[in-house]
């Protein structure tokens, strides 16, 4: 870790790109002075070429002795002046071509180093079949200056350097009690609600609920108190970065979320978002080709199209990498400037690609499994009434489908923690508006 963050900060006045383009330069230096002691022997800062030719013909003069060879030599001379000049010329473009040269190499040969410089050595490719590309990028060295107190909030709360994380207003006091009674009901220690009013802090601290509350004195605060969904969910980006700074893995978690199993022991913690699907089926969870069709075009009528249901920005893991930072950092500036869906900024910047006038973001990512990381809508419509499925466990079922919310968690629970069998039965598979 030490060596890539030095590697890092050293990239500017140091480390193996500037190494390799010092020796570039010397070569080219040492190649010059060749070609150079080879056409100017006698010195590079003689006032011209013609100057030296008639130096060199005076000299001539004197040793040849007879003026009728002096001529001829002069001629030759003369000759080999003009042969001389023509070189000098092609010479300076090839050092003009050189020089080019160069400066696109570091141009090219920049953005490249610097990921070697972040990721360690450069590798030949391996045997077919056995290369792997990086999808666990390494964590940034934790910051605890970010916010001493939060940093010791999490010392004693996370495990192995990762919690659950929950913000919360007095809005959703209901949901939030079903939320850490399901937590604590499994034994999960390592979660945080954090409180964005003073009635949600002291509701959890009189329920004996690990919470956090911001500085008053801190500007993005008066959002969470007064704010609408979608502020809020702009505060939680911010908010979320910090933990990151501080080195921790994140599961973020909305409060409609009933939890029936431990998420830590089914989370694969090998890329930067891993989040729970909003699909229905294998095929919209982890993605699909669907071909759209235009007859008029004939022979190519059908088109191909990659499509994935969206992740779920309510329910996600998130290891603290400049990528996901990156991310977060993109969706709030996004949410800051202009009103849009969250979870819609969320999934846009993490699956657009580069194109003209846009970088894209390249944090690697995963789909959850959906049998254990339920929606209400794969529930609802579909598991409950499958005999067989019906009896899987799933990890957590998020009830992000339906508006009526606290009835369906704590039907959830009841059927899943309490063995209701007919807990899910009252409810229409949506909503009736
Ligand atoms: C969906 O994918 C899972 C594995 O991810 C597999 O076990 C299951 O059989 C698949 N279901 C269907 C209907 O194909």
């Amino acid at each position: 870790m030490t060596n890539r963050r030095d590697g890092l900060l050293t990239r500017n006045s140091g480390g193996q790109s500037r190494g390799s383009r010092i020796a570039i330069a010397v070569g080219i230096g040492v190649l010059l002075g060749c070609v150079f002691a080879f056409f100017f022997p006698h010195g590079f800062f003689t006032p011209d070429l013609a100057n030296q030719g008639r130096r060199i013909a005076k000299a001539s003069f004197q040793v040849g002795g007879s003026p009728c060879e002096s001529a001829e030599r002069v001629n030759m001379l003369k000759k080999e002046l003009v042969s001389v000049s023509e070189k000098n010329a092609e010479l300076k473009k090839e050092v003009k071509e050189l020089t080019e040269k160069l400066r696109f190499a570091e141009r090219g040969e920049d953005q490249a180093q610097k990921q070697v410089l972040v990721l360690g050595e450069q590798h030949k490719a391996g045997t077919f079949g056995t290369v792997k590309g990086l999808r666990t990028n390494p964590t940034v060295v934790a910051d605890e200056s970010v916010n001493p107190r939060l940093a010791k909030m999490l010392e004693k709360v996370a495990v192995r350097k990762e919690l659950i994380v929950a913000l919360a207003n007095a809005n959703v006091k209901d949901s939030l009690e079903v939320w850490f009674h399901s937590i604590k009901k499994v034994g999960i220690p390592n979660y945080l609600v954090v409180a964005l009013d003073e009635e949600t802090e002291s509701f959890c601290k009189s329920k004996d609920v690990p919470v956090y509350k911001r500085d008053p004195d801190d500007g993005i605060d008066d959002i969470g108190r007064t704010g609408t969904n979608h502020a809020v969910s702009g505060l939680k980006f911010r908010i979320l970065r910090e933990f990151l700074q501080l080195g921790y893995s994140i599961l973020l978690s909305d409060v409609d979320i009933v939890y029936i199993r431990n998420p830590f022991d089914h989370i694969y913690r090998d890329s930067d978002v891993e989040s729970m699907s909003d699909g229905h089926s294998n095929l919209t969870a982890y993605g699909y080709d669907d071909v759209f069709d235009e007859p008029g075009m004939g022979w190519s009528r059908y088109a191909h199209t990659m499509r994935i249901w969206v992740f779920n920005s309510g329910f996600f893991y998130i290891r603290p990498t400049i990528p996901s930072i990156e991310l977060l950092d993109r969706v709030a500036a996004r949410l800051a400037k202009k009103n849009e869906w969250d979870q819609t900024v969320f999934n846009e910047e993490l699956f657009f690609p580069s194109h003209p006038g846009y970088d894209g973001l390249h944090a690697s990512k995963r789909v959850m499994d959906r049998y254990d990381f339920m929606n209400s809508k794969f529930l609802f419509k579909t598991v409950r009434k499958d005999a067989k499925m019906s009896k899987l466990k799933p990890v957590i079922v998020h009830v992000n489908y339906h508006p009526d919310k606290l009835p369906r968690m704590k039907a959830v629970f009841e059927f899943y923690v309490d063995g209701k069998q007919d807990a899910l039965d009252p409810f229409p598979d949506g909503s009736d508006w």
